[in-house]
């Protein structure tokens, strides 16, 4: 029998995701993909703990500095993700043809004491493999994302971005607000 891939959180919870759609939902896809369907030969699903090898840090990459390190070190951050359950959802799409990520993101839900101890997502990490952009993908990572912060109990979810990246993510929906991140950096 197929042994199961290890996932950093159950699938479950990325099925049927378009019933956490409000009515007055503004993003559409030109494509006609959604979360439940990614398109041929695309599967939406959780980081896995043998993507190390299906080049998900090389995608990383491509929107920052990820640095060198071996596997063990990967799958020991992969663990400690996996143990604080129901906090880090990293999402990827991976390409069933060849076996590589080619796009992911990740939903952090954050515990808060105020508002009757709501929760609160973050958006972090987005990126799109370079020889596939402009198909919606980066669309859709965050539309799945979004959905997920609803399903998992968020009441808003936000993310940062460059100045470049803000009509594209208009285009998911999101708008700028009056505030400023600070930094302070080690
Ligand atoms: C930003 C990024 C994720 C967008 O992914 P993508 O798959 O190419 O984008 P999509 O095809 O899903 O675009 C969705 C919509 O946004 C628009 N869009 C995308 N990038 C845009 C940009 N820089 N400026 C204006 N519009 C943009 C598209 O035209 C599309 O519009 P439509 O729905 O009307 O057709 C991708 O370019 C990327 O990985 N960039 C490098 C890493 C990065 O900057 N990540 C974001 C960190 S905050």
């Amino acid at each position: 029998m197929k042994q199961q891939p290890q996932h950093l959180f159950n699938s479950d919870v990325l099925v049927d995701l378009e019933k956490e759609q409000p009515a007055d939902e503004k993003v559409a896809f030109t494509t006609g993909v959604s979360p439940s369907n990614p398109g041929a030969n695309l599967l939406l699903r959780p980081l896995a703990r043998d993507d190390y090898e299906k080049g998900f840090l090389q995608l990383l990459a491509q929107l920052t500095t990820v640095g060198e390190y071996p596997k063990e070190q990967f799958e020991e951050r992969f663990e400690e993700m996996r143990a604080l359950k129901d906090t880090y959802y990293v999402c990827v799409l991976e390409d069933t043809t060849t076996g590589k990520i080619i796009a992911t993101g990740t939903l952090v839900v954050e515990r808060k004491f105020i508002r009757g101890a709501a929760k609160r997502g973050h958006i972090e990490d987005i990126v799109v493999d370079s020889n596939t952009r402009g198909k919606q993908l980066g669309k859709l990572i965050i539309q799945t994302l979004r959905l997920l912060a609803k399903r998992t109990g968020c009441y808003k979810v936000t993310l940062d971005c460059s100045t470049t990246n803000v009509p594209f993510y208009e285009k998911c929906d999101f708008s700028k607000e009056d505030i400023h991140l600070m930094t302070k950096r080690f």
